[in-house]
């Protein structure tokens, strides 16, 4: 039996997944329902934000990048992503995107359920501003655990 080749190969290899990261980061952005997340994000945010996603999925793809940013619930923690936010980004953006860009059906299955394994630390986490809104006298460096706010719940729990 031969190897198959790596997610990232069978995709085009640096071009596709830079076009891809690139893609659905700015169509996050211009979405109506998840859009105002990047409302105040500088060029320079996003710019990193994007080559991180790019060394991020190359890393899990099987490509030659490696990504030196923080894990997905440090990422996502004090967003305030929720459930809809959530369905805006799947439905909206990223499973028209496989159709438009002619992925393959295993391909689209593959992207889909690796970014949908992320859902349990990337959704559900407060507004760190409404957790501070809501514990005046926290100790912000000490962050939204030390209010008593475990996100994510603990695996065991
Ligand atoms: C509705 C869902 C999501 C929203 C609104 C969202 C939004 C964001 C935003 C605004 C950032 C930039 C944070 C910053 O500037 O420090 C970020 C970082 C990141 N996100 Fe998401 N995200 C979502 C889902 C996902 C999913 C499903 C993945 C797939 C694993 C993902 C992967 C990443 C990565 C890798 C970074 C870090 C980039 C870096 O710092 O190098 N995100 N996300």
């Amino acid at each position: 039996m031969t190897e198959q080749a790596s997610l990232y190969d069978r995709l085009g290899g640096l071009e596709s997944v830079a076009f891809l990261a690139r893609t659905l980061v700015i169509r996050a952005m211009l979405n109506p329902t998840i859009g105002h997340i990047w409302n105040h994000k500088t060029e320079a945010e996003v710019q990193e934000e994007i080559s991180g996603f790019v060394d991020f999925l190359g890393m899990h793809w099987g490509g030659p990048q490696t990504y030196h940013g923080p894990d997905m619930a440090t990422a996502h923690r004090g967003m305030g992503i929720t459930e809809e936010y959530w369905d805006a980004l799947f439905e909206d953006i990223v499973t028209p995107a496989f159709a438009e860009f002619g992925i393959p059906q295993q391909e689209a299955d593959e992207i889909d359920a690796f970014l949908r394994s992320f859902k349990s630390v990337v959704v559900g986490s407060p507004s760190f501003k409404d957790v501070v809104k809501s514990h005046p006298d926290m100790d912000v460096m000490q962050g939204m655990r030390s209010v008593g706010i475990n996100w994510p719940a603990p695996a065991s729990a």
